[in-house]
């Protein structure tokens, strides 16, 4: 399956905010609509001209806590999502190691994520094979941002 990894633009908010209600994010869409898209970077995956997939994280963002042990600036994933009927075909892989490659590029080492603990187990498996671990002392899951790029999943 053919997946390009993009930064977001205005032809794919429709199709993003298509992406987010077939998820039940509803309530994230409507954010989105009403605070814009700027604050942080977003991506999405494209298969054609579809919107299968995103991702929101920071580059330009940069947070004003810090992390037990962890050098900033870190980057951070805020919202990643693959659509419900492409799951497990390597989109979230696509997405987050675009994402490690941007961030690298700009410096940083680390990444950092605040996990849900709702329905938790597959983005659990997920962040686990892409490397991400407890950060001790945190409610954090982090990992090196060269792990995530050189790692096993897909
Ligand atoms: C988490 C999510 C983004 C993963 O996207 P994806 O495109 O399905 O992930 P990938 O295909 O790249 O998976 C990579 C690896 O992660 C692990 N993994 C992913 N989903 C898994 C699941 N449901 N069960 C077990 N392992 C899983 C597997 O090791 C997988 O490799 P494999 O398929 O070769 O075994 C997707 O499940 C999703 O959109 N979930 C709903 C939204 C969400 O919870 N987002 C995270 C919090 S914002």
């Amino acid at each position: 399956m053919e997946i390009e990894v993009v930064r977001l633009a205005g032809p794919h908010r429709a199709g993003l905010h298509e992406l987010l209600v077939a998820e039940g994010w509803d309530h994230v869409a409507k954010e989105l609509q009403e605070n814009g898209l700027d604050v942080f970077t977003q991506y999405v995956a494209l298969r054609g001209e579809r919107v299968v997939g995103w991702l929101e994280g920071t580059l330009r963002y940069e947070a004003a806590v810090d992390i037990p042990r962890i050098p900033r600036p870190w980057a951070q994933v805020n919202f990643i999502l693959c659509h419900p009927s492409m799951r497990r075909r390597g989109i979230g892989t696509a997405l987050l190691r675009r994402f490690a490659r941007d961030e690298t590029s700009a410096g940083r080492r680390f990444v950092v994520l605040w996990p849900d603990r709702q329905d938790a187990y597959a983005r659990t498996a997920f962040f686990t094979a892409l490397g991400f671990r407890p950060v001790p002392g945190t409610e954090l899951l982090g990992t090196d941002l060269p792990h995530v790029l050189t790692g096993p999943a897909h």
